[in-house]
């Protein structure tokens, strides 16, 4: 199957950006990662694309006078490099209507809750705080908001009462590593199809219909 070629946008520790690597490398991801982009020059994300051969390149936000042009740089590198889907994977940015129009349905965005639900920052304390019984992970595509793209695909985790910020992450950052390489694949094969906000699977199985609860039900 021909693989999809995917810049991959980076800030930080990259676990994401791992994920996929792992599952090119194995075979399970028709996918290339042609670029790697951080704007953060200390990514550890960075070392673990000099680890596979991984082409990267550091922008600096900072060395931009706004918004527009640092997304105009990242996208003549993208471009440069014939990427189809920009993935975004722990990327700290806010991206640009400019942006966004250059790459319309072809940027993917990773976020660690069941949006619409806790978008923005610090959401697994948020979800905690809340007295959420579940929470999860969302795979969307950008659009203008901030997580508010059509969602794509959803893995839920419950919260425990022993559960601080740290554990719930680490719960949900698992489900983030099988979600974002599944997403991938199904744009990959062409499955996705959107419609306004819903996107759809043709073909898909159906998830298991059985409800979860949190606490379980006692024989109700
Ligand atoms: C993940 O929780 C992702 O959902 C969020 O930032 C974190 C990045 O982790 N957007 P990593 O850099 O992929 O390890």
């Amino acid at each position: 199957m021909k693989k999809v070629p995917i810049g991959v946008l980076v800030s930080g520790s990259g676990s994401n950006l791992q994920s996929l690597i792992d599952r090119i490398e194995e075979g399970s991801l028709d996918a290339r990662i042609r670029i790697v982009i951080s704007n953060n020059p200390d990514a550890f994300a960075l070392k673990r694309c000099e680890k596979h051969g991984i082409p990267a390149a550091v922008i600096r936000h900072a060395d931009y006078p706004d918004r527009e042009s640092f997304d105009r740089k990242m996208a003549e590198v993208l471009h440069a490099h014939d990427v189809d889907l920009v993935v975004m994977a722990g990327f700290m940015r806010i991206l640009s209507s400019w942006f966004l129009r250059e790459f319309p349905l072809r940027i993917m965005n990773i976020h660690p809750a069941l949006l619409p639900a806790f978008p923005g920052l610090h959401v697994q304390r948020q979800a905690i705080l809340h007295g959420a019984k579940f929470s999860g992970c969302t795979v969307h595509f950008a659009d203008e908001g901030v997580d508010t793209g059509p969602i794509i695909i959803q893995a839920v985790v419950p919260v425990l009462d022993s559960d601080t910020e740290e554990t719930l992450a680490a719960r949900i950052l698992k489900e983030e590593h099988r979600i974002y390489p599944q997403a991938i694949q199904l744009y990959a094969e062409g499955r996705l199809r959107v419609t306004g906000r819903r996107v759809s699977v043709p073909d898909n199985p159906t998830p298991g219909a059985a409800a979860i609860h949190n606490p379980p039900l006692t024989g109700f």
